[in-house]
């Protein structure tokens, strides 16, 4: 087969908050309780940003980890992209604060927004870059403070979500583009702006001059996400002519257990072979997944050569899903 570009992976970092809060100790402040949340989201506890932590905070902070794990220095890399929707600032983007950070003063950085698919929009726009040779070493981040936009008020939305960062460094390397090879092997990126009203901030600088807070019809994207995501794994399995055996891991986006279990019994994946950290983290938006990876990486579940496959789908809609050789 003839040489390419692939983007591989080298590392992966995670940071969080340093105040979890229980399913017991937001029940003693809205009208929830512990039985309820983990009953319907499989949601045990989350992380809360404190003074001093910012998206770019924690956005670096696991950047820092993804080049310690990936035995690189910051100067190695000339790209980052952030996927977040809670960005410290209208602008500049959190992932040029990010760069500034990390000291890095050549390359590019920006932030992309795509909900909670922002990580898999991340991985694969990074990809392309990696692939066409434009650069070399990528930081790709998921970041989010997602506390920040809740309606605290707003007991159907409120206990689902909370904060983190991931990342993970991406690194162009010669491949002989086997499937056994390591890399991005295939990735599918899709968007229906029908569906804006399903999932949404109800504020922003070209309406409302305010930041808003999240409001969502919980049933209806339970109703649409199972369906999306099979169909964009089916079309990155496709494209990488396999079939859901031969994943290793399946990393979904995490925002709800019963979307994750019945997503991975639609496709046909085992139960031991899906990363879940919902319970832990709640929905971290486009931390979750990179956050998961950092987990499954560490504890030894994810080793080289692992067929990863990574799936979310978030506001907009938008969905995607990436087919990782680890
Ligand atoms: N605590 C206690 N009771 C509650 C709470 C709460 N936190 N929230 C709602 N309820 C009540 C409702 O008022 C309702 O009461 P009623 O029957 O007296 O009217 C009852 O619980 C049932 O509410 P439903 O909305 O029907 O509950 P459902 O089983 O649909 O679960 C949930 C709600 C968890 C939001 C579910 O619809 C869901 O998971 N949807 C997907 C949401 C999601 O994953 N979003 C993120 C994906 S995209 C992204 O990540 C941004």
């Amino acid at each position: 087969m003839a040489s390419q570009l692939r983007s591989c992976v080298r590392g992966v970092g995670a940071a969080l908050p340093a105040h979890v809060v229980t399913n017991d100790e937001l029940a003693r402040k809205v009208d929830t309780s512990d039985e309820w949340i983990r009953q319907r989201s499989g949601i045990a506890q989350r992380y809360v940003a404190g003074e001093g932590e910012t998206t770019s905070t924690l956005a670096t902070r696991a950047a820092e980890a993804a080049l310690r794990n990936a035995g690189l220095e910051a100067g190695d890399i000339d790209l980052i992209v952030v996927g977040t929707s809670t960005p410290d600032y209208t602008f500049p983007a959190t992932a040029t604060q990010v760069q500034a950070n990390l000291g890095i003063t050549h390359g590019v950085a920006f932030d992309l927004q795509a909900v909670c698919s922002g990580f898999v929009f991340a991985v694969a726009t990074a990809d392309k870059f990696l692939r066409s040779g434009s650069n070399k070493r990528a930081l790709v981040i998921g970041a989010e403070t997602f506390s920040r936009i809740l309606d605290w008020n707003d007991r159907t939305t409120c206990v689902l979500f909370g904060d983190g960062a991931g990342a993970i460094v991406l690194e162009a390397q010669e491949s002989d583009g086997a499937f056994l090879s390591p890399g991005v092997i295939s990735a599918r990126l899709r968007s229906d702006g029908r569906h804006r009203a399903k999932l949404f901030v109800d504020g922003g600088p070209s309406t409302t001059q305010t930041v808003g807070h999240l409001r969502m019809e919980g049933k209806e994207v339970f109703r649409h996400a199972v369906g999306m995501v099979t169909d964009v794994i089916h079309g990155c399995l496709a494209d990488a002519g396999c079939d859901a055996k031969a994943i290793d891991w399946f990393v979904p986006h995490q925002a709800n257990r019963r979307i994750i279990d019945a997503s991975a019994d639609k496709l046909g994946i085992p139960r031991e072979k899906v990363v879940v950290t919902v319970d832990q983290h709640g929905n971290t938006s486009a931390a979750s997944i990179p956050l998961a990876l950092d987990i499954a990486v560490k504890d030894g579940r994810i080793k080289k050569g692992d067929l990863v496959m990574i799936e979310a789908m978030g506001g907009g809609f938008t969905w995607g899903a990436a087919l990782i050789r680890w």
